[in-house]
Order: C-alpha cells, then sequence, then structure tokens
C-alpha cells in the first residue's frame, strides 16, 4: 500500500541487459582492483569485523525472536514483535543505507556516551528512576555492574556503528558537497525506494553481511542483497553504468525477491555487479574510520554531525508536510472534491525543525485547557472573528476562550450530549458506545465534554490555513486529526465507530450516489448510530427541505433505519438518528443494488490511500468474525479478549492471538506502573496528548486508561493490521505510514511513545526525517520515550543531544534500550528553504 508513492521509474527491462550489465561488472571490477591496490591495509580488516559481528548479533536477535517466550521473561522490555524475524534482521543492513546520515559518529560516540550514560542518569534522573527502571527490568544487578553492562553495550554498538558510519559518511557527503557527489544523493533516494519494496530480500542479507569482505566479492554469492546499499555508492564509482541499466538491475533484484530464492548461477552477473560496489563500501569503512580516530583524538564530540535546519515555508510554525505541499496542491486537476486539503507528501519527508510561534508559552493544562489557550500558541484570529457570533471562539486578553462550543450548543455541549441520549437511550454513553467519528468538528467542544461521558471522539476537519480548527482542539486537549473527505477512504478501519456524529457538518452526504456517506458506512459498527443534526433535519427552507427528500431516499437505499427524529425545545436543533443494519436481510430485498453491494474481494478495512467507493460492504454473520456482535460495555471492553480472536490465530508476537492479546496488556500494564508512570520522572499531570506511534495491541494506551490523557494509537502500514482490536477493546487510533508526516499540527502532542519502531522504519527512510517528524508533533517540553535495540537508542540519544533535548534516561540490558528525552524550546539557526512549501 505504501508503495505506490515510491514506485520508481522501472519496468524498461531490455532484452541485452545481461551484456551491459557484464560490462559494468568488468569496469567496476577493474576499478575496484586499482581502488584495493591503493588503498591501505586496515581497510579488510574493519571490513571483516563489522559484517560480521551484525551477521552475529543479527542471528540471536532472530532466535530470540522466534522463542515466544520473550514475551513473558519480560524484564520490563517488550520484545519485539516477531514479525520482525527475517525481516527485520537481515534489515538492520538497509537500514544504514537508509539513514545514514544519521548514523554518522554514533560510532563514535556511543563509547563514551555509556560513560555518559551513567553519569546523566546520576545527573538529571534521580536516584530512584534508576532502581525503579532495574526493578522494572527485574534486575538485581548493582549498579556498578550495570554501568558495565552498559559499556558492554557500547562496545557492541561501537562496532556496529562503524558500519553505519561507513556508510553515513558517504551519503552526508552526497548531501552536502554539492559539487561532486551530488548525483550520488540523488540516486541515493531513488535507490532506497527500492528497498522498501523488496523487502523480502532482506533474509538474505544476514548472510551476505558477513563476507563483505573484498576477497570474497567475485565468488560472494549472497551479496547481492548488500547491492541495494551500494547501488547508491556503486553510481559514483562505476559513473558509466546508465539509468536503464540500473532498472534492470533493480528489477532483477525483483525477480529474485519474489521468487524468495537464494541467488543461484543465473543471477551470479548480478551479484558480481553488487559486490563491485564493495570497494566503495571500503572505501567508507576507512574514511569513516580516520574520521572516528580524528574525532576521538580531538574528544570533540559537541557536534553530532547532524545539522539541523529551521523550516522555511509559508505556513511557518503550522507546516504540515503532506498538508502543505503547495506545489503539488498547485498542480492538481480539480480541487472539486476537496483534493487540495487530502494528503500530498513532498517527494522526500523534510529534515527541518518547524519554528516556534512568537510568544508561544507552555500551553495550559487539562482541564482549564478545554475552556482557555494561550492565544499566541494559536494565533489565529480568523476563527474568533468568524465563529464568535457563533460562540465558538472568543479573544479575551491572552487567551482564547471557548465559552460554548458552537451554534450547536447554546446550552453547552453536555446539554446537548444529554439530549442525544434522551432521545435514544440505546446510545448509553460511555457503556454501549464509547468510540466516536465526530466528522467536521469545529473545535471539537462535542469530543471535549464526551471525556466527561467517558466517550472516546475522534473528530476530524479539514486543514484550513486560516482557520485550524484541528490546532485548537489539540491544544485544548481534544483529540483531533486534519482530514477531508474527499476522495480518499478515511484512514481507519472498518465498522470500528459505534457512532459517528456529524453537526452542521457541511458534508454533501446526499451527492453523487452518497459516496461520503458510504465511507461512514463502511467505518460503522453494525448496529451503529449515526447522528445527524444539521438545518435539514429541523428546518423548512427550501434548500432543506430538499436535501432531506434526497437524504430519505438514499438512508433508506442504504438500509440505515430513522430511529428517531427529535427537536431540542431549549437549543431549536434537531437530531436524526439512523442505525445501521446488523444483518444482510434489507440488502437482499432492495428491488435494485443501489447503492451496490461491494465485491466479496473488497477489504473493508484497505484504507491508507485507497480510493472511495460508492459500494456497502455485507455485515459480516459469521458469529467469530469482527463486527458481528456488539463489543462489551465500557469499560470491561479495555480489558476483555475481542470474541473474534481466536487461538487458531498467531499473534503479532507469536503467540496464539488471545494469550499474545493478554501478555501484551499484562506487560504494558507492568511497565508504564512501574516505570513510565512512577520511575520515569514524568509529571503526568501535565500530559494530555499522548501518541502511541507502534501500537499493537492498544496495550499501552490501555495501561494508561485510568489517567486524564487520551492515546492515538498509530498502527504503521507496514506492521500486522491490529487496529480492529484497539477499536473493539473502547480505544482509538489510525493507519500511518511514518515516512510521511502525520496529519496533525505541529506542537500538538505532549508524548509519544515509539516501541520496537524506528529500527525497523529505519529500513525505509530515513531516521533523520522521522526524527524531525517526532520534533515537529512533540511541543516544547513534550517526550518521547524509545524502547528498541541499543544501536537505534544510541543513535537516537545522539540526534536527541544534536537537537539540545535533554535527555532524561537511558537504560539498556543486553540487547534491548529504552531511552527518555525530552524536548527543549532550542530551534537551529540556520534556515532551510523548503520550496514545495513556498507558496
Ligand atoms: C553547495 O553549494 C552552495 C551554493 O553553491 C555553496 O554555498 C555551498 O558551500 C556548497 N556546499 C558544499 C558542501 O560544497
Ligand atoms: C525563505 O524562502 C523565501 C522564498 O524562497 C525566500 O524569499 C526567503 O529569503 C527565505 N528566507 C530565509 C530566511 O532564507
Ligand atoms: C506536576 O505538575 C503540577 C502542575 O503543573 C504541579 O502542581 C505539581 O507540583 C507537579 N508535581 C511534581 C511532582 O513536580
Amino acid at each position: 500500500m505504501a508503495v505506490g508513492k515510491y514506485s520508481r521509474v522501472d519496468g524498461k527491462k531490455s532484452s541485452n541487459y545481461c551484456s551491459t550489465v557484464t560490462i559494468v561488472v568488468f569496469v567496476a571490477l577493474c576499478l575496484v582492483g586499482v581502488w584495493m591496490l591503493t588503498s591501505s591495509s586496515v581497510v579488510p580488516v574493519q571490513n571483516v569485523d563489522l559484517p560480521s559481528e551484525d551477521n552475529k548479533n543479527e542471528e540471536k536477535q532472530q532466535v530470540a525472536e522466534k522463542d515466544s517466550r520473550q514475551f513473558e521473561d519480560s524484564s520490563g522490555d517488550l520484545p519485539e514483535d516477531a514479525m520482525k524475524g527475517d525481516r527485520d534482521t537481515g534489515d538492520s543492513q538497509d537500514g544504514s543505507n537508509s539513514n545514514i546520515e544519521d548514523n554518522q559518529n554514533l560510532a563514535e560516540k556511543t563509547t563514551e556516551n555509556t560513560a555518559e550514560e551513567n553519569q546523566e542518569e546520576e545527573k538529571s534522573v534521580e536516584e530512584s528512576v534508576n532502581k525503579k527502571t532495574e526493578s522494572e527490568e527485574q534486575s538485581k544487578n548493582e549498579p556498578d555492574n550495570d554501568g558495565d553492562g552498559k559499556r558492554e553495550d557500547g562496545v557492541s554498538k561501537t562496532e556496529d556503528g562503524d558500519s553505519n558510519s561507513e556508510v553515513g559518511e558517504s551519503k552526508n557527503e552526497g548531501g552536502e558537497s554539492n559539487a561532486s557527489e551530488e548525483p550520488k544523493s540523488e540516486e541515493s533516494s531513488g535507490e532506497k525506494k527500492s528497498d522498501s519494496e523488496e523487502s523480502e530480500k532482506k533474509s538474505e542479507t544476514e548472510e551476505s553481511s558477513g563476507e563483505t569482505k573484498q576477497d570474497d566479492k567475485v565468488e560472494g554469492q549472497a551479496e547481492q542483497n548488500v547491492e541495494q546499499n551500494q547501488e547508491s555508492e556503486q553510481s559514483s564509482a562505476v559513473n558509466k553504468m546508465d539509468e536503464q541499466v540500473k532498472d534492470q538491475v533493480s528489477n532483477e533484484v525483483k525477480d529474485q525477491v519474489s521468487n524468495e530464492v537464494f541467488p543461484a548461477g543465473a543471477q551470479s552477473e548480478i551479484l558480481k555487479e553488487t559486490t563491485t560496489q564493495n570497494g566503495e563500501w571500503s572505501t567508507q569503512a576507512m574514511e569513516s574510520k580516520n574520521e572516528k580516530e580524528a574525532q576521538k583524538s580531538s574528544e570533540s564530540k559537541d557536534q553530532n554531525g547532524y545539522s539541523w535546519k529551521l523550516c522555511n515555508v509559508t505556513a511557518g510554525p503550522d507546516y504540515i508536510p503532506c498538508l502543505d505541499n503547495l506545489q503539488a496542491i498547485k498542480k492538481l486537476h480539480s480541487t472539486k472534491h476537496y483534493e487540495h486539503r487530502e494528503r500530498h507528501c513532498p517527494e522526500e519527508a523534510p529534515t527541518c525543525l518547524v519554528p516556534l510561534p512568537e510568544g508561544y508559552k507552555q500551553p495550559i493544562e487539562w482541564p482549564t485547557s478545554r475552556e482557555k489557550i494561550w492565544y499566541y500558541n494559536v494565533p489565529h484570529t480568523k476563527l474568533a472573528e468568524i465563529k464568535g457570533h457563533q460562540n465558538w471562539v472568543k479573544l479575551t486578553g491572552e487567551y482564547l476562550t471557548f465559552p460554548g462550543g458552537g451554534t450547536q450548543f447554546k446550552h453547552g455541549a453536555l446539554h446537548y450530549i444529554d439530549f442525544i441520549q434522551e432521545s435514544l437511550p440505546d446510545i448509553a454513553w460511555g457503556r454501549r458506545t464509547r468510540v466516536i467519528l465526530d466528522v467536521g468538528c469545529g473545535v471539537a467542544s462535542f469530543g471535549g465534554f464526551l471525556f466527561e461521558r467517558d466517550v472516546l471522539a475522534m473528530s476530524l476537519a479539514p486543514k484550513d490555513e486560516h482557520e485550524a480548527q484541528v490546532q485548537f482542539a489539540l491544544e485544548r486537549g481534544i483529540p483531533a486529526i486534519s482530514a477531508v473527505m474527499g476522495t480518499k477512504r478515511l484512514p481507519f478501519p472498518g465498522r470500528v465507530f459505534d457512532v459517528v456524529h456529524c453537526a452542521r457538518c457541511r458534508v454533501p452526504w446526499h451527492i453523487e450516489g452518497g459516496k461520503l456517506l458510504l465511507e461512514l458506512n463502511r467505518m460503522l459498527r453494525p448496529g451503529g448510530y449515526f447522528v445527524w443534526s444539521a438545518t435539514p433535519v429541523y428546518q423548512k427552507l427550501p434548500e432543506d427541505v430538499e436535501i432531506w427528500k434526497a437524504m430519505t431516499e438514499l438512508m433508506k437505499s442504504m438500509c440505515w433505519e430513522l430511529v428517531v427524529i427529535k427537536k431540542d425545545p431549549v437549543n431549536g436543533v434537531g437530531a436524526a438518528i439512523y442505525r445501521k443494519p446488523i444483518s444482510n436481510e434489507c440488502y437482499e430485498k432492495r428491488p435494485q443494488n443501489e447503492p451496490p453491494l461491494c465485491q466479496e474481494s473488497d477489504d473493508p478495512n484497505a484504507a491508507w490511500n485507497v480510493p472511495l467507493q460508492a459500494c456497502m460492504h455485507k455485515v459480516p454473520v459469521d458469529a467469530l468474525e469482527c463486527g458481528s456482535q456488539w463489543p462489551e460495555q465500557w469499560p470491561v471492553r479495555a480489558e476483555k479478549t475481542p470474541y473474534w480472536l481466536q487461538s487458531s490465530q498467531v499473534g503479532v508476537y507469536g503467540k496464539a492471538a488471545p494469550e499474545d492479546f493478554t501478555a501484551d496488556y499484562e506487560h504494558w500494564k507492568h511497565v508504564v506502573t512501574k516505570s513510565y508512570v512512577n520511575g520515569m520522572g514524568i509529571n503526568w499531570s501535565s500530559v494530555r496528548n499522548v501518541m502511541d506511534m507502534n501500537s499493537v495491541y492498544g496495550g499501552f494506551a490501555a495501561a494508561l486508561k485510568d489517567l486524564k490523557v487520551w492515546v492515538m494509537n498509530v498502527v504503521p502500514i507496514d506492521s500486522p493490521d491490529t487496529l480492529p482490536i484497539i477499536y473493539e477493546r473502547g480505544l482509538f487510533g489510525i493507519y500511518h505510514d511514518w515516512c510521511e508526516s502525520f496529519s496533525t499540527y505541529p506542537r500538538s502532542y505532549d508524548l509519544l511513545h515509539a516501541d520496537h519502531l524506528l529500527s525497523k522504519l529505519k529500513n525505509r527512510c530515513k531516521l533523520t526525517a522521522v526524527m524531525a517528524e517526532v520534533d515537529r508533533i512533540l511541543r516544547p517540553d513534550g517526550k518521547l520515550i524509545v524502547r528498541d535495540n541499543v544501536e537505534t537508542i544510541g543513535e537516537l540519544e545522539n540526534m536527541a543531544r544534536s537537537m539540545q533535548w535533554e535527555v532524561r534516561l537511558t537504560y539498556s540490558k543486553e540487547k534491548e534500550g529504552l531511552l527518555c528525552v525530552q524536548k527543549t524550546i532550542w530551534r537551529p539557526k540556520e534556515v532551510e528553504t523548503i520550496m514545495s512549501a513556498i507558496a
């Protein structure tokens, strides 16, 4: 799904590529030969070391991962997805490619870091932190031991780091010395893309990584995967190879991938070509080794090799890369379906940091924030001007205040919420109804007050440069995302929302065969309600009457039953409440198949860049299928294993799905209470908006359910699709590709949590870009908690330090690490202009 954007220009396979390849290989070999003669003897030695170290790690890791017990020995560290198995381990090699720049220096620093970490912990984290973390890890180690352990980790990190920085070196050059190496960087981005398409190949990487010795080159059989990395390098060394050949190569590689076989005779040419790159690799190894030594001797490690810049974009401090791609928006043929409010991600995710608005202050804490926020944090007077008379937003001195919550709520949102339940007691806020979708949410007052009824509302509104409603909502501590009902499915699974609400939303539901309403139908649970309180429901203007008529007809054809229509005498507004059927009886009885039922093959959960379709999915009737029964009442729902998780299914961590689910929850309850809430020095009263960047079953969010926070659970598009489970337990979330920007405003979350996400992600995209995105999402003083392998943790720690973040805690044991860092108000001085975001 995600790949679409990355597709490279391929398919131009020409019949004579073999000979071309051979020539190229020959030339390359010659170059390597020359290089070998001229290069220092140190290199091969290093080369031998690194990969084999990697290799060992990987093997071990893999073994560990296959062992499902890993979950139980939860010493506080959540094991990596069983999924990761062959994919990830192999990937780490490729990974070093894709986040080359990031890694530079890592190697150097890590050793020192380990020492520093100890200090750091003593200094900035209270001793209790240390102790608690240890207890979390159930380690009875003495502090000294602890330190030793870390040092050991540090050593291994260094070694891994070496291999990283070799590549890193080269990339950096590509990026920065624009003169000679420029083509390199450009191509490598292309190459990376192909990497992601060929993920299966990774399984082979393990072998190859061990053999990066130059001597093995020629016969180097398994080395073909290294070639991906090399493709970028090779371009500069073997300059003569033209685009076409490279395409062919990558095609060839793809073919191999699809067969999932180890290289055999037929592929040897490519392999050889690949191996020619080793020359380049070794060069990089040598360079970075020298570099490291130089750095070590000068003991200067203040600069981590990251050079952050401030984004120069038209949107200024409100920049959302995928929604502010003005260049792409300009090129749209039509904006009739709000295409200009849909996501259009820049070719390359930006690595610049978003500026802070002038006069920014620490946000007001929940629940006060529901009533008032700092004007300077969200300086959009337009909304106050436009909506002021509607009792939405007022500018009161330094504050923006939210006296009511919109025209709909003249007597307060709670009154309106209760009016709905009085109209239809079966709604039962906070018991039967737990997770709702609020379309066209305004400033999300509805969602804000639903918290008092134990209801979670996913609110969405289009990004609008004048109104920034979603930004207001998030600043208030109310969940919301920037999204529009346009031409694509919303990034949510099918049949997960208990209620869909739309108050005065200006969505033209009835047009085009009800396409947009059919999208709501996709997301609404069978038996769930659609609450529509718009003027056509209660006003009699000719236009309203017409819409009402059209809607009535559409609803009937969709088998949505009008359960109640009622006018609130106090507010003067009315609501019509419809119910989605719980069987297929009505669909089958319709005189016309209009709107049609979807093809059996149409997956209602497929929602990442999937075009809207004017069709309806059948209601699941198999008692063991998701959506065939209403979930448990809240709060039992949070802990109960969904009825449709069966023992015959294998869970994400390798056990039978139900046990997997339970173990995950136990694990996170343990980690949250023992470590996050008490052991990390986080003051949770200043935490409100939380995001779990890799949620799996939502165990982390469930473990936080008694705190006054809400958690946006993200299920990355290349992870197992567990989002329906998250909704089933009364939590909410969204699909997302972390190689792109999230559909939220800058500074809108207080805490991000990334469990075994980034090590995996760096195979597909640049870690600096992901960190820049994390920085964008987090407000100043916001925290990032990462659990991952020690290499990644080390890398992130360096990156965080280079952004002047405060390292609150780093901890590692064996190969697993934990990091808690806090963003500061530091912004870089240098500026980078993002042309795609300049009006
Ligand atoms: C890249 O080119 C720009 C503009 O020509 C120049 O200012 C800059 O110094 C160059 N960078 C490097 C690393 O050579
Ligand atoms: C930001 O970009 C604009 C448009 O390219 C340019 O005119 C302006 O000078 C840039 N500002 C800085 C500080 O570089
Ligand atoms: C946590 O923050 C709240 C509000 O900002 C403050 O009143 C409280 O003293 C803080 N607690 C600790 C332990 O720092």
